[in-house]
């Protein structure tokens, strides 16, 4: 099968988010399509899908103009689609979350009891090797457990046609490999895959044939061999450097004392940190890395009292401050970059302008007389907006409009606008593109020049490797070691899973 889109174009309002876009996929090769954040690469995709109404090109299938009014009918012509959140039902079983999928769709591909769900579902796992269970319950399941379901689910529709967006960006570095073996092997059998990304590595290793978006437009192909750099300079506009230089350390004193700190799940008595001490001084970043889930979070969570701890101690500049508010902690000269900005970082029913001095509020110069003082406020947004290349119609804009990756500018630009004693950040460049990585990274490491110490803690070892003056590494909860930025990949990989401590045993 074929599948072509010629001059797509669709916009909203008066913004054009996708101009006259062409794009080929054939059958048993994999396509990647590359954009930096917000460059219209889901819209496009949702225009193919039937979500979205184009205003002007032409879908073809086997070189014949098709219409897809709804996900419906780009289903039933043999297009799969696994969106960027999933669309799941935490309470479904993967069998029938996959017979819903099919309530949609028209035509043959029409599963209609749950048994044949569960056959179906197993017919395809093990096909491709999923390992997944038809009779689990979706919540039951890790986040690349649930995206195989999604893909299984497509494929039940007998998608031949399958478009992936960004399937990576939740996913842990042994996912993401286990995703791209996957995604080898639909090729291998016919498929034709989207594969919607930002990450020049995955293109690198699975694409076929590679088209760049950038604000809308098509700005060109490339080929798998092409070299990172310059993927990453079509993707951005102009030549980024892949490594941020930095100098050696200068660390002073202790800045962050850790000790004994334990966190654990009442209900399940599940120690979710186990007796973790560390110590991070001034002007040295530290970088905890570890597979999700090992107990990073609840260590960033705890040190801010956002959890309490079960015991342990935390000093920050030698002052003990475990046991006080999260409001207290951030006066003290803490800033926070939470793991889940949509959750945590950006109050979405605000507009950019006051989610940047979330914070400050209080503080002169926005604070006059008690209340806001707009003018600073709007030339402070003005600014951050500017230097942090936060992509916005307006600073107006509340921030719940803006993208994944431009909402996470917004959280960064609030934490480093203050004078940091500490800096902590969970995943700070999850959904960001090449472009705003090389950015927030050369800022934290600036922030590390200035004084501060900072607690990274990231599970994309790229980015351990680029910003780490120490890294420790977390499995169940404890610290299994901590070693040098030299240790090699795979040491770390297998620190990561763990083996340190099955010998050990
Ligand atoms: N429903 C919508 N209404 C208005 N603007 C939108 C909508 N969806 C996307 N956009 C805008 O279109 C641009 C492209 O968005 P998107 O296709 O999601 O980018 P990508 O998937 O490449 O990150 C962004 O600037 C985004 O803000
Ligand atoms: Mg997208």
């Amino acid at each position: 099968m074929k599948l072509e889109l010629r001059g797509i174009t669709k916009r909203f309002g008066d913004f054009t988010a996708n101009d006259s876009i062409d794009l080929v996929v054939e059958s048993g090769t994999v396509h990647a399509l590359l954009g930096e954040n917000g460059a219209g690469k889901s819209t496009l995709m949702n225009v193919l899908f039937g979500l979205y109404d184009a205003d002007g090109g032409q879908i073809l299938l086997d070189d014949e103009p098709v219409v897809f009014v709804g996900p419906g009918d780009a289903m039933a012509a043999g297009i799969g689609m696994v969106h960027q959140h999933f669309m799941l039902v935490p309470v479904f079983t993967v069998a029938e979350s996959v017979m819903l999928g099919h309530e949609e769709v028209r035509g043959p591909a029409k599963l209609l009891d749950l048994d044949a769900a569960r056959a179906r579902v197993k017919e395809i796992s093990d096909r491709f090797g999923f390992h997944i269970d038809p009779d689990a319950t979706i919540e039951n399941l890790s986040v690349g457990a649930q995206q195989r379901v999604e893909i299984i689910k497509a494929l039940s529709q007998d998608a031949k046609v399958l478009i992936l967006d960004e399937p990576t960006a939740v996913l842990t570095p042994q996912e993401t490999d286990e995703l791209l073996e996957i995604i080898g092997q639909l090729r291998d059998a016919g498929t034709a895959v989207v594969l919607i990304t930002h990450k020049l590595r995955e293109v690198k290793a699975i694409a076929d044939h590679i088209t760049v978006i950038r604000r809308g437009k098509v700005v060109g192909t490339a080929e798998p061999t092409a070299s990172q750099e310059e993927l990453a300079s079509l993707m951005v506009g102009r030549d980024v450097s892949m490594t941020v230089s930095k100098d050696a350390a200068q660390p002073g004193d202790p800045m962050l004392e850790v000790e004994n700190l334990s966190v654990v799940d009442e209900a399940t008595s599940i120690k979710h940190l186990d007796s973790v001490s560390f110590e991070v001084r001034r002007g040295e970043i530290l970088a905890v890395a570890g597979v999700q889930g090992n107990g990073q979070t609840e260590l960033a969570e705890a040190i801010l009292g956002i959890v309490a701890a079960a015991e342990g101690n935390v000093k920050l500049d030698g002052e003990v401050i475990t046991g006080r508010s999260i409001r207290q902690a951030l006066d003290a000269g803490i800033g926070f970059v939470p793991e889940d900005r949509t959750e945590d970082g950006v109050v979405a029913d605000f507009t950019i302008t006051n989610n940047l001095i979330l914070d400050l509020y209080d503080k002169a110069p926005y604070s006059k007389a008690g209340a806001i003082d707009r003018r600073y406020a709007s030339q402070n947004a003005a600014e951050q907006v500017e230097r942090f290349d936060v992509r916005t119609t307006s600073s107006e804009a509340l921030a719940g409009s803006l993208s994944g990756g431009n909402q996470q500018k917004v959280v960064l630009a609030r934490e480093l606008a203050r004078d940091l004693k500490l800096l902590i950040a969970s995943q700070p460049t999850r959904g960001l593109d090449v472009g705003s990585i090389e950015f927030v990274h050369k800022r934290i490491i600036e922030e590390r020049d200035k004084g501060a110490a900072v607690l990274i803690v990231s599970s994309e070892l790229d980015e351990v490797y680029a910003l780490a003056d120490r890294i420790a590494v977390m499995y169940h909860g404890r610290i299994v070691d901590i070693v040098s930025p030299d240790t090699d990949r795979d040491t770390l990989g297998l620190m990561m899973a763990g083996a340190h401590e099955e010998e050990a045993a």
